[in-house]
């Protein structure tokens, strides 16, 4: 596809002899349309070539040599040189672009030889998977699937709260109490059961902590029953998450969680002994960051236990080893903005190349906040994750049920609005809002939502399937796409692998969701304002391939999201 971007650039630079990269940085695509296609301000060069930006926008457009290529008109607007691209161009363009990539439209080189490793998802064992995590493997996903497409080699690591003090009680718990619970059944709620009883035996009596405490101990040292039932308890609490993971249909590449690295700590507490880094401060050593005006980083507790943040810093070292990454991303709620910020700064002490600290990212999110009364919860206020996202599906049932309830294969189709649904509202937003939860705005057909583009997406398929045959590409007669709204869509599936980078290099996912409501709205006028079967039959073709077009920018856009589209609904 032709980048009349780059192609504008490079005669720029041409004519005021500026770096190519610094021009295409300026570049601009203008918010309101009729300002043009690209825009340049030619103020930005006023100070380097020490002349008004009208003199340089005059000179720039008296010397530029593509108008008989693509473009249409040049205007000089108070110092921005504004471009107009002929409609041809984009047109032929963008459809010859589609016919030739197919299913790999908009698909990316750029990450070729990159490794990036991504932290997502990451709940607790034996406790709940919480509404928070979902957010982090909701976000976490989308972004993996970005970066792959964008031709990166990612690494996704589901690195799971595995370890720590719990794992002493739970093991003396279940020591006591094991054949009351049927932890095979529902692993969260019994372990989290046996817990509670545990903790509140601890308060009661100090020798039973500290047999807790000793189980703990046993359990590094690898004492084959407190192993045993710790595996047994991170078995079953996985399986149960599998059941989530499955319904989103998300994967990992690696499930190195906390316990991982056990082994792997000590090395990090060696190198910051050896620097003189480590400080005793009521019993426990830490890292002290005044100086970067933050409280301490803890690297081992009172009792000489490890912390989260020593089994992070072991992370690092060995994720920049195994991966050599790019980046090494970790998705999480805001909650932990402080701690990863404590992290980043450690490990600028452990010897680490430069470019692996500096591909330390922290991508946090807001919390979730619940329309209450709305939602099914459990005792204690806990919402399920696997019964949320069975709601979802059975509301989606429902909602199918009164709109088209002859309608085949329903189960699966309303798994796919369920779900979509709860995965667009996740992700429309920028990630660090807080998320509204609400069943009625998610599930609405005619909101900005999953299931509008589903919709959408279903209309385009139906639409080809009427008309009974795909025509071929080079059978179209590219000038038969006249109206304004053709030529919305076609600028929309043009600036398609734009939007990609975007979103990737901001970490935004919603920046990909906000297009899509976009492009399947400029579809909806289209559809409102031109007939698309019954024109003349080059009319016809050339509508159909723009609809089977938006059709299949809208099925990859969703699906790097994690949504699937349904054939029918
Ligand atoms: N398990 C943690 C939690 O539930 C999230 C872990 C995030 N990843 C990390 N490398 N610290 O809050």
């Amino acid at each position: 596809m032709i980048d009349f971007k780059q192609k504008i650039a490079e005669q720029i630079s041409k004519i005021t002899n500026i770096l190519l990269e610094e021009i295409i940085q300026y570049i601009e695509i203008p918010s309101n349309e009729e300002m043009g296609d690209f825009s340049f301000p030619c103020f930005k060069l006023a100070k380097e070539l020490k002349k008004a930006p009208q003199i340089i926008a005059q000179e720039i457009k008296e010397n530029i040599k593509l108008e008989k290529d693509f473009i249409q008109k040049i205007e000089v607007v108070n110092g921005y040189l504004n471009f107009y691209i002929m409609p041809q161009k984009y047109i032929s363009n963008v459809l010859t672009e589609v016919s030739n990539k197919q299913e790999d439209y908009g698909k990316s080189t750029i990450g070729n030889g990159k490794n990036i490793v991504i932290d997502y998802s990451s709940p607790n064992i034996a406790k709940p998977f919480h509404i928070g995590h979902l957010r982090s493997t909701v976000i976490g996903s989308a972004i993996y699937k970005t970066y792959k497409y964008l031709g990166y080699n990612c690494i996704g690591v589901n690195h799971l709260g595995d370890y720590g003090t719990q794992f002493g009680k739970l093991i003396e718990g279940y020591k006591r109490w094991g054949q009351e619970y049927n932890i095979e059944e529902n692993t969260i709620d019994e372990l989290t059961k046996i817990y509670i009883r545990i903790n509140e035996l601890c308060k009661e009596n100090e020798n039973i902590l500290e047999e807790c405490r000793n189980n703990f101990k046993k359990l590094e040292d690898g004492d084959p029953y407190c192993v045993e039932l710790w595996t047994k308890f991170r078995d079953l609490s996985l399986k149960e998450f599998q059941k989530v993971y499955d319904l989103l249909q998300v994967q990992f590449d690696s499930w190195n969680g906390e316990a991982f690295y056990s082994d792997k700590m000590q090395e990090i507490v060696d190198i910051l002994n050896k620097k003189q880094l480590l400080k005793l401060s009521e019993g426990a050593m830490i890292v002290d960051l005044e100086d970067k005006e933050m409280p301490p980083c803890i690297i081992e507790k009172t009792n000489g236990s490890t912390t989260y943040a020593t089994r992070d810093l072991a992370a690092i070292v060995y994720r920049a080893r195994t991966y050599n990454f790019e980046k090494n991303i970790y998705v999480t709620s805001y909650e932990q903005i402080l701690h990863f910020k404590q992290i980043f700064e450690v490990a600028k002490y452990l010897d680490l190349n430069k470019k692996y600290t500096d591909g330390l990212i922290h991508i946090p999110f807001g919390m979730v906040q619940l329309k209450s009364g709305k939602m099914s919860t459990r005792e204690g206020n806990i919402i399920k994750l696997e019964d949320l996202l069975k709601e979802a599906i059975s509301r989606a049932e429902k909602i199918i049920d009164e709109k088209n309830p002859k309608l085949e294969n329903k189960q699966e189709i309303a798994k796919k609005i369920g779900i979509g649904a709860v995965i667009f509202n996740d992700l429309y937003n920028s990630r660090i809002k807080d998320e509204i939860f609400d069943w009625d705005t998610m599930l609405n057909f005619n909101g900005e939502t999953g299931p509008y583009i589903q919709y959408i997406y279903v209309r385009t398929k139906s639409l080809i399937e009427k008309a009974g045959y795909m025509p071929n590409i080079s059978e179209i007669d590219f000038s038969k796409l006249e109206d304004t709204f053709s030529l919305r869509i076609i600028k929309l599936i043009y600036s398609f692998e734009d939007i990609l980078k975007q979103s990737a290099e901001k970490y935004e996912p919603y920046i990909i969701a906000r297009y899509l409501i976009k492009l399947a709205q400029t579809f909806s006028s289209f559809y409102n304002e031109n007939k698309i079967i019954g024109e003349s039959k080059a009319i016809q073709d050339a509508r159909l391939y723009l609809t089977y077009s938006t059709g299949l920018v809208l099925k990859i856009g969703a699906k790097l999201l994690g949504i699937d589209m349904p054939d029918r609904m």
